[in-house]
């Protein structure tokens, strides 16, 4: 009996910093990845005739592919595996058992569907010894992020696919972002899924009935996201703290925030938090606080105490050249009136 061959590769979550729902209007947002959690897609040969089989056990799915399930384009994972084959130049017939994990809690803001799809490519591309760059991983996750969020701005796909903080203008080239000091953030889970097509949907019917108001307030956060930038580039943390706070308030004022997600923000910097927000789509899902190695643990425990169902601490180290990271492809642009 020959060998069978086994491929693994992984993928990290990611958390926007500054600029969600603001980066749907055209305006900037950065995202750092999050490797504490990660994504992993295997890959085995399997036995000659028995086709595609995905394995998803940690939400107990297991899909056939071809036969008599045919090709269901609409759910994620058969979409990625079709996606990624025909991409890779490949047959659709091979017989190959696919399996997938992720400790990346789901729905809450932290890429899990990017990062499932993003191991997913990654392990087929490895599988078949053929290579694809971060960019082209990005652009085919894309592709898939469109089933979940119906008009994704792509900056999940783009920080997971290249795992680098990224300072991400929907249509545009993203730029990598040179971090001159490490950043220590917490992450509190309220527990609470927070529906990212839904909470865009429901901004965008506020947006066309307070146009003016809401083109204000996005004009705000991305003139934040941009100082945000700078202050990652130049290690003022402190500064980086004080605008993660007003982009909360914006976020507040779009009405995306909720009860539990306020109150984990005061909690973290009632303990002495440089910064917190929400982050994410809102409305449930995450929030983020910034800190000193000296004020983690308390603020940790005031995250929990507050509330948090879990919280995931991770550091963006310092380092980067703040390249030009890649070409967004056309495709990624939309108009303003795409509905969601
Ligand atoms: O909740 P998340 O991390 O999937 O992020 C949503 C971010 C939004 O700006 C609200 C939507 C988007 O596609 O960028």
């Amino acid at each position: 009996m020959g060998l069978r061959q086994v491929t693994v590769a992984y993928a990290p979550g990611k958390i926007i910093l500054v600029g969600e729902h603001a980066v749907v209007y055209g305006r900037p947002a950065v995202a750092v990845p999050v490797t504490q959690v990660r994504a992993q897609a295997t890959v085995e040969d399997a036995t000659t005739g028995q086709g595609i089989t995905i394995v998803a056990p940690d939400v107990d799915q297991k899909l056939l592919l071809g036969g008599e399930g045919g090709w269901p384009s609409e759910d994620p994972l058969a979409r990625t595996v079709i996606a990624t084959l025909k991409y890779l130049g490949l047959s659709l017939e091979q017989d190959l058992t696919i399996t997938v994990k992720s400790d990346i809690p789901i729905a809450r803001g932290l890429g899990s569907g990017a990062a499932v799809s993003t191991a997913m490519v990654r392990v087929l591309a490895a599988h078949f010894s053929l290579e694809l760059s971060p960019q082209e991983v990005s652009q085919l996750v894309y592709e898939v992020e469109r089933i979940h969020h119906g008009t994704p701005s792509g900056i999940d796909n783009t920080v997971i696919a290249h795992e680098r903080p990224v300072y991400f203008v929907q249509g545009q080239t993203s730029q990598t972002v040179a971090v001159r000091r490490t950043l220590r953030l917490l992450i509190g889970d309220t527990g609470e899924p927070s529906p990212t097509k839904g909470v865009v949907g429901a901004v965008r019917r506020q947006w066309r009935r307070s146009r003016g108001r809401y083109e204000s307030i996005f004009d705000e956060i991305g003139e934040i996201a941009l100082r945000v930038r700078r202050s990652m580039e130049e290690g003022d943390i402190a500064e980086m703290g004080r605008l993660m706070d007003e982009n909360h308030q914006l976020l507040r004022e779009l009405d995306v925030s909720s009860p539990l997600l306020d109150s984990l923000v005061g909690a973290a910097r009632d303990e002495g938090a440089l910064g917190a927000k929400l982050s994410g789509a809102g409305r449930g899902g995450n929030v983020i606080a910034l800190v000193t190695a000296e004020r983690l643990a308390q603020v940790e425990r005031a995250l929990l105490s507050a509330g948090a169902e879990r919280v995931i601490g991770t550091e963006v180290p310092p380092g980067g050249e703040g390249t030009p990271a890649m070409e967004i492809s056309e495709n990624l642009a939309r108009s303003d009136e795409d509905a969601v």
